[in-house]
């Protein structure tokens, strides 16, 4: 039987210890006495941020104040937990990773829908794949878009609700269909409103990477069984506490500041985060949108081009210890590495001694797998330390909800930080727009012939 600790959840909720990060000497790591003029240059960049946010102009980092979503969110999943037995959530970016790694992350076992992904990509074989066992009584299907003009997921959608119309009738199809789109304006809107779907908002204010805690990631999680409000109470810890704590305790700001200083002294272009523990394996996926689409930009805020950006890598431990530890010892010195630990885990297993005379197994008795996926982290953070490799931890408690809410909320700071350090707009993406008017062009959508 594994070992079962429900411990208390105690503050705080993450906690970025980069001791690491820093060495006595200057080499591949900041020179620890630099430390005192970073956090110097770090405060009028907390200043600007905060002041963003009281100003109104970063929807984000009002999250926690939007309570009538949050029981908009409780309230739908409730009814459409009663309705129906599976949830099919459409969406791509930052209207599907989030949800993706809530799920992954908290979804309690034997508690609430079932959730399935699709609309991320335009597969067949993917899609094939999900309609081959989908019971569309007790299906409803969640589609999120923003703009409701992104073609993966709006393609995945006509031909689900083709497939639902004719399966339970298109009268009653509606009933099945909750969509997660702008208030006013787009095409999901259009057509939410002509077919009479129940509908949730995406903050106008809030773009898609950042919309993890809003009705986007909160109703996919909501109907998993996850209790969302905990999440945004995670949220709220870490935003009032970037607001009020000395820069040198502050995580978000030292995380962002280190990175860039990293970034601009010693070309350290490449961010590595690897959470340890599978739960938190979509964390990295969610991650590497918000650091490479926030922070990849041609242009300055002045218009000037710079070319900026931080090539984001999602590992997860223990497993790449075996796939990618090796170039991060002994490669080039172009990243810094972040880990995410797990102070203690739901369960645990203590191993037992089945072969006392054989010491390849035998040192193991007695210890437990979370003490080794401890001493993992461990190990590989000092190895990297000795070979120079600049490394952070972030620790956690649990994987608790507020534990999930406080890293996202970790991260989307740090994003802002970095974005305010590097002087481009994190907000917008202008190189994905390009692209998505190409496609247009080729497919013969009015409007697009002479891009
Ligand atoms: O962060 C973003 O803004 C993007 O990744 C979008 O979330 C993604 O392109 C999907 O857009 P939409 O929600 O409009 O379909």
């Amino acid at each position: 039987m594994p070992k079962t600790t429900k411990k208390a959840e105690v503050k705080p909720f993450v906690r970025f210890d980069y001791s690491r990060m820093t060495a006595e000497r200057g080499n591949m790591m900041m020179p620890k006495a630099d430390l005192i003029d970073l956090a110097r240059r770090l405060e009028p960049v907390r200043a600007a941020v905060i002041k963003q946010w009281r100003s109104g102009q970063l929807g984000f980092m009002a999250i926690p104040e939007r309570t009538a979503d949050l029981k908009a969110v409780e309230a739908m999943a409730k009814t459409v937990g009663r309705e129906f037995k599976t949830l099919v959530v459409i969406g791509i970016g930052g209207s599907d990773l989030g949800a993706r790694m809530l799920v992954k992350a908290l979804k309690p076992a034997g508690k609430g829908m079932e959730i399935r992904f699709i609309g991320a990509n335009t597969d067949p074989d993917e899609m094939a794949a999900l309609l081959r066992d989908l019971d569309w009584r007790k299906t409803a299907i969640n589609v999120i878009s923003k703009s409701g003009d992104t073609i993966e997921p709006m393609s995945a959608f006509v031909l689900l609700r083709d497939r639902l119309v004719k399966a339970v009738g298109v009268n009653r199809h509606a009933r099945h269909v909750i969509a997660t789109t702008d208030t006013e304006k787009g095409t999901l809107r259009k057509i939410a409103d002509r077919e009479g779907y129940r509908t949730l908002p995406v903050p106008a204010d809030i773009g898609g990477r950042f919309s993890v805690l809003t009705p986007v990631g909160l109703f996919p999680a909501a109907c998993a069984g996850i209790p969302v409000r905990r999440l945004v109470v995670g949220c709220r810890a870490v935003r009032d506490e970037f607001a009020a704590a000395k820069t040198m305790d502050n995580g978000p700001l030292m995380f962002a500041g280190l990175q860039h200083d990293g970034y601009v002294r010693r070309s350290q272009h490449i961010t590595v985060l690897m959470p340890y523990g599978e739960r938190l394996r979509e964390f990295g996926s969610w991650f590497r949108q918000l650091w490479a689409e926030s922070l990849g930009k041609r242009l300055d805020r002045h218009g000037k081009v710079v070319n900026h950006g931080f090539t984001p890598v999602a590992a997860l431990g223990a497993t790449d210890q075996h796939s990618q530890v090796q170039l991060y010892n002994e490669g080039p010195f172009d990243k810094t590495l972040t880990f995410i630990e797990v102070e203690s885990p739901d369960a645990d297993f203590r191993l037992p001694n089945p072969y006392p005379d054989i010491e390849g197994t035998a040192y193991m008795a007695g210890h437990r797998l979370g003490e080794i996926l401890h001493a993992e982290r461990a190990a590989t953070s000092l190895a990297l330390t000795e070979n120079g490799r600049p490394n952070g931890t972030v620790f956690v408690p649990r994987v608790s909800p507020e534990a999930v809410g406080a890293l996202v909320n970790f991260f989307q700071i740090a994003t802002a930080v970095a974005g305010e350090l590097l002087d481009v707009n994190a907000y917008d993406q202008p190189g994905v727009e390009a692209g998505k008017k190409h496609m247009y062009k080729l497919l013969g959508r009015k409007g697009f012939e002479k891009f």
